[in-house]
């Protein structure tokens, strides 16, 4: 007889769908901006700043000022070369910061490695409470002693998904595999204000292995291909890969070995279809709370 716990005797994972929830919150954004605009507040405006021609970096600040226009927010779109430098950056921060038209501020990551360019000054010369992205350090100082502030979008993203399956996190172990500023912290964070036990994991852990296989939900945001073995999860747990590797071959993946996971999981997130699209709906979320201080 199988046990409880073997895969063979599980359903399938159910699928956290994030391009479903993303158009859901987008389609709620467009009717509430509609309806703000008709009650007389200002139109919410999104500046977005882009250094240098990384590909990657340019699909995602269009696809970022698509959405824009698809929930009827303005944008204001910069472009700057690689070689302007970081006072010129500031200087057109400055000019943002001062003008009552941008509700919001993006500064695409990361920065050109060549010019002169301090990621931390470049997101402490945004003003707090013009931070789309709740990168500014006040922000997520704010965060850490769980006060309110905007929150980085994939994190608030991933907390909305996890809700919206209504998935309980009390009590629950939460591991987080990676420790950047813009996901793994802040994602650990918020997974703590909802009052599960968290674990970090990173380069250096022991028994990444172990500690994965203990989690009963399990949060991937390393950016490194199939890092996380399906056969590492614990029969049952919910798996969220913020992943988004591009393979040789052109293909996605994300940090999470799926199939494998799937036929362990209880709910898993896919790649692509499942955090990605919730990073820009909360951006456009974030940029409406500045705009109309909700
Ligand atoms: N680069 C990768 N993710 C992000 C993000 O959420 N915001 C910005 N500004 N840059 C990024």
């Amino acid at each position: 007889m199988t046990s409880q716990t073997d895969s063979a005797s599980r359903a399938p994972a159910r699928i956290l769908d994030g391009k479903a929830a993303s158009a859901a919150l987008l389609e709620n954004l467009r009717a509430e901006v509609s309806a703000g605009i008709g009650a007389g507040r200002a139109r919410p405006g999104l500046a977005t700043v882009i250094v240098g021609e990384d590909p990657a970096s340019q699909i995602y600040v269009r696809n970022k000022r698509r959405a824009c226009e698809k929930v009827g927010l303005a944008n204001h779109h910069h472009e700057l070369p690689e070689a302007a430098g970081q006072a010129r950056l500031l200087a057109l921060l400055g000019e943002l910061n001062t003008d009552p038209a941008v509700h919001g501020i993006l500064v695409q990551l990361p920065l050109p490695r060549g010019a002169d360019y301090d990621e931390h000054a470049v997101l402490a010369a945004i003003a707090p409470e013009k931070d789309a992205d709740g990168f500014h350090p006040l922000n997520q100082g704010a965060l850490l002693q769980g006060r309110p502030a905007p929150v980085p979008c994939t994190p608030r993203g991933v907390m909305h998904l996890l809700a919206g399956a209504g998935i309980e996190l009390a009590g629950k172990h939460a591991v987080v595999v990676g420790r950047s500023n813009i996901v793994g912290k802040p994602v650990a964070l918020l997974l703590l204000r909802e009052h599960a036990t968290v674990t970090i994991c990173h380069s250096r852990t022991r028994n990444l292995a172990e500690v994965v296989g203990s989690a009963d939900v399990l949060v991937a945001a390393v950016g490194a291909p199939r890092l996380v073995k399906g056969a590492w999860v614990k029969p049952g747990a919910v798996v969220v890969d913020v992943g988004v590797n591009r393979l040789t071959d052109g293909s996605l993946c994300g940090d999470v070995e799926f199939d494998a996971a799937a036929a362990r999981a209880s709910w898993i997130t896919p790649v692509p279809g499942g955090v990605g699209p919730m990073t820009i709906a909360m951006l456009l979320r974030n940029t409406v709370d500045l705009a109309w201080q909700l």
